[in-house]
């Protein structure tokens, strides 16, 4: 995601910069930008993909400045390209800005600017900002951003230089992190603390709702409303690796840790309660197409298949449209039958995986409206779809895909809200739905702060050598997630299955040695599960049950039991989830094994 690094003080300003951005680089990015006063005008340079294109243009150049801006661009208005990377300069050339977040309300405020003359050259929520403070400023350059940011809604990191003061950087946060760092006769602002460790370690995170000013001389915020702040001094001495990783052991458990942020960033600005609409951009579009749809093809591997998976439940459940989800690798060999009016939707983290790639290209090819999921933004199935939903997750690191799989199970709800309103779906139903939504971060919150429980069933569990993992319905995807993600890192077989097939095959795997993760929450299958669960008990298996916050029906049965919270059936698979996620980490973590990395996976998979 992007990332903001800011500098004033005595050193150049340029070698600084470029190495606070390659700092920030493991955060995944895809253009970058800088802006430095030196002389009498602002000079910016920016450059589609690696920072090794914006290092070449700067290396051995003869900026000298002392003061400048870096950024490191993760689209999400306007394609990644030299034009959309920020810095942004206002018409007048005066204000340079950086930018993390969206400004939701952006084409309003565009709308007004135009009546004034100010024109645009990107497709920025960031461009038109930067002009809204050009329009307030009267020669105090944080004033004029604080009355521009009165009238923005949505999220910003940002920060800003003026070329008449030269000696200023102002910045704010409102939902997107910024901390300040303090030196000696030097200050500096980044998104991420692994941008300006090697300079200070002596810092103040800003909070919400704040804005200031870093100069050679000190460092002064207030809060937006103007009323003062007190905040001390934090000295940092945690190592680089432990900063990017947020302060975790592990990549994968930072992911599985943020996700009540990035599943709040996958609804945010989609969610129109009001009405109980759903308002996916990238689909505006094709609107006519997903009315006339007859039949939805989802494409996909690995977790992302899983997601399908319960894409499949949702869609087909909430708007009545049939669905079909292959494994992209079979789909494209197999000579599928494409019947006219089919929307095929690619689903992928990286958006570079090989065979979703092909499945998508041979479903185009048979006359399939071409649609992705996708998490990477500009990434080859992005660019290559004729439309789509990305999931704003982030970037994600660990091999094992955590936080994507929940943004794909979220975007798949809001599609099916979408498709379902399309075909006669109530308001009220989708109200209840939306609200429902709403509720699932701070849920997934909730189970996070349990997780001593999941600690301990993985000490009693990471010496088995097998697993069972069941479920029905919605939650039977649950379960196939849940085997894969523990076989993926802890090397301990894993196999999901529906509930009711048991009987057909696995059930003569089970003896006390079996460990059976059933995921059983209340929804009309409840009683079938119980039946299921008393079959595994009947023969010795060991129960790990995951079910509904009050339900207790399984409690006389199960050795183990982990509860989640309450929602509408149709989204249980996003609170489900999650402790399988953690049993599978504590698992690997318990074994000392390579978590983020595990032995033969790759995170992004470019070979059939
Ligand atoms: C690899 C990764 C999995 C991922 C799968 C599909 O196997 O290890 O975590 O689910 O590829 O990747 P995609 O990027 O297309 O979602």
């Amino acid at each position: 995601m992007c990332g903001i690094i800011g500098y004033v003080g005595s050193k150049e300003a340029v070698p600084l910069l470029l190495n606070g951005l390659k700092r920030l680089e493991y955060r995944g990015y895809d253009s970058s930008g800088i802006a430095l006063i030196d002389g009498p005008e602002i000079q910016i340079l920016k450059k589609k993909g690696k920072l090794e294109a914006l290092e070449q243009e700067l290396l051995g150049g003869k900026q000298k400045a002392t003061i400048g801006i870096g950024h490191t661009r993760w689209a999400t208005h306007g394609a990644p390209n030299d034009v959309n990377a920020h810095p942004h300069l206002s018409g007048n050339g005066s204000i340079a800005l950086i930018h993390n977040g969206i400004i939701e309300n952006y084409i309003e405020l565009k709308k007004t600017l135009l009546t004034k003359g100010y024109t645009f050259k990107s497709d920025t929520d960031t461009e038109v900002l930067v002009n809204l403070i050009a329009e307030f400023y009267d020669g105090d350059l944080q004033a004029a951003v604080i009355r521009a940011l009165r009238r923005v809604e949505g999220t910003y990191g940002i920060a800003v230089i003026h070329v008449d003061h030269p000696d200023e950087i102002v910045f704010a946060r409102k939902g997107s992190p910024l901390v300040v760092g303090i030196g000696e006769g030097e200050y500096l602002i980044a998104s991420d603390l692994a941008a300006m460790v090697e300079h200070t370690r002596d810092v103040v995170f800003l909070e919400d709702g704040e804005v200031g000013t870093i100069s050679r001389n000190g460092f002064t915020h207030i809060k937006l409303d103007e009323s003062p702040i007190s905040r001390s001094v934090t000295h940092i001495d945690f190592t680089l690796e432990q900063i990017e990783k947020g302060g975790y052991k592990h990549f994968m458990l930072k992911e599985i840790m943020e996700q009540p942020i990035t599943l709040e960033d996958s609804m945010r600005g989609r969610l129109l309660e009001e009405v109980g609409e759903i308002r996916l951009g990238g689909l505006t579009e094709h609107l006519d197409a997903l009315t006339r749809a007859e039949r939805i093809l989802l494409l996909a591997c690995g977790t992302s298949y899983h997601a399908g998976l319960v894409g499949e439940y949702l869609i087909e459940d909430l708007a009545r449209v049939p669905v079909e989800v292959e494994y992209a690798s079979e789909f494209r060999y197999r000579h599928p039958v494409i019947s006219p009016n089919t929307v095929s939707f690619s689903i992928s983290q990286s958006g570079e995986t090989i065979d979703t790639l092909e499945a998508m290209r041979e479903a185009k090819k048979q006359g399939a409206l071409s649609l992705g999921i996708v998490n990477t933004v500009g990434s080859t199935i992005a660019r290559e779809s004729e439309g789509g939903v990305y999931l704003h997750a982030g970037p994600e690191i660990g091999v094992a895909s955590t936080k994507a799989f929940t943004s794909q199970v979220t975007i798949f709800a809001m599609l099916a809200i979408l498709l379902g309103r399309q075909r006669g779906m109530s308001d009220s139903v989708a109200k209840e739905l939306i609200i429902a939504l709403k509720k699932i971060p701070s849920q997934v919150d909730q189970i996070l702060k349990h997780q001593d429980q999941i600690v301990d069933i993985a000490k009693t569990f990471s010496r088995a050598s097998n697993f069972l993992y069941l479920g029905r319905g919605i939650n039977y995807p649950v379960a196939l997630e849940g085997a894969l993600k523990l076989k993926e890192i802890s090397y301990i077989h894993a196999e999901g299955y529906p509930a009711a097939e048991m009987k057909h095959g696995p059930i003569a795997l089970i003896d006390r040695h079996m460990p059976v993760v059933v995921v059983a929450p209340q929804d009309k299958n409840h009683a079938k599960i119980v039946s299921n669960i008393e079959e595994v008990r009947a023969r010795d298996g060991v129960v790990i049950a995951i079910v509904s916050e009050d339900d207790h029906e399984v409690d006389r049965l199960a050795n183990h039991i982990i509860r989640v919270p309450e929602t509408h059936p149709s989204l249980m698979p996003l609170l489900t989830v999650i402790p399988l996620q953690l049993l599978s980490y504590y698992a690997a973590d318990l074994l000392n094994l390579d978590v983020d990395k595990p032995r033969n996976l790759a995170k992004s998979v470019t070979v059939e």
